[in-house]
């Protein structure tokens, strides 16, 4: 793979950063996602605005203009002849000697690569994925995409250790959403129920689409918190995110979903946001 660091390409065995990075030692960093098909880029508009979300709310300068980290995604896509997967972006603050204090004058580090992925035709999606709710013990501002994965990484191998495909977190009763996705669900009376923005969740790029495109096609959408009780009750649920659009889930905690098959709504929201952005 060629991989763009801090204004050069590089094989990515030679792209090396300092181990004074403020990404490594303290998580200091944002990251961003875009899914790539056909080589065309997926939600850029969403993932860049938040971008800038990320890097004010920290402090982190952005080292490129707008166009400019435009045109990075584009050579990237085309540097390593991406069809299908994603583009991961990091900026972190910068290498500075360790201190929990920062100076002000760090040169940010940016890195881009990508990495194919079956996005269309991942398996998963006939089958809907199986999900283990766990307590959300990240810090309070999931609004900011930062680098900390450590957590859900760890709920994720729980889930999986438990035998499910993924996790769902849980605070004070309700889901806030998954290890790395929105969460959803449809009820009986076929309402598109989501979690609404604050931040104890992060602003995904596809929920939003997915929202603007159930209202359009007439599905009632109520933006409020649900718990795992009403989950495990619902006729439908479903995940949104970069690298997944629209995934069913059919089964919560042991609990089948509806008739524990992808349900048309989910199914009718992957086909609708697969049509409007191809
Ligand atoms: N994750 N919530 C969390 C905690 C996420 O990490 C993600 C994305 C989402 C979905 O956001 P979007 O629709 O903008 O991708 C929700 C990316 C894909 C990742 O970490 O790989």
């Amino acid at each position: 793979r060629i991989v763009y660091l801090n204004g050069a390409w590089l094989e990515e065995a030679d792209a090396k950063i300092s181990i004074f990075d403020r990404g490594f030692l303290f998580a200091d960093a944002i990251y961003e996602v875009t899914a790539v098909i056909g080589g065309k880029l997926i939600d850029y508009a969403g993932h860049a605005a938040r971008l800038q979300h990320s890097t004010t709310e920290l402090g982190i300068r952005c080292p490129l203009d707008p166009d400019a980290l435009l045109a990075v995604h584009r050579d990237i896509v085309l540097r390593n002849a991406v069809d299908e997967g994603l583009i991961y972006l990091q900026i972190s603050r910068g290498a500075a000697d360790r201190d929990f204090a920062y100076p002000e004058n760090t040169t940010p580090t940016l890195v881009l690569f990508t990495q194919a992925k079956p996005v269309l035709n991942n398996p998963r999606i006939k089958t809907g994925i199986s999900i283990a709710t766990l307590p959300d013990w990240r810090w309070e501002r999931r609004d900011i995409k930062t680098v900390q994965l450590l957590y859900p990484s760890m709920a994720k191998m729980e889930a999986v250790n438990r035998g499910a495909d993924d996790a769902w977190l849980v605070e004070d009763g309700f889901v806030t959403e998954g290890s790395a996705a929105t969460a959803h669900i449809v009820t009986r009376d076929g309402t598109l129920v989501t979690r609404p923005l604050s931040n104890a969740i992060l602003h995904g790029i596809t929920r939003a689409s997915i929202i603007d495109l159930a209202r359009n096609a007439g599905i009632a959408v109520e933006e409020r918190a649900f718990t795992v009780d009403e989950a495990r009750a619902a006729a439908e649920a479903f995940i949104t995110s970069a690298t997944n659009f629209v995934l069913p889930v059919v089964r919560i905690d042991g609990q089948t979903i509806g008739d524990g098959v992808p349900g048309p709504i989910s199914k009718r929201l992957r086909a609708a946001y697969i049509e409007s952005r191809l």
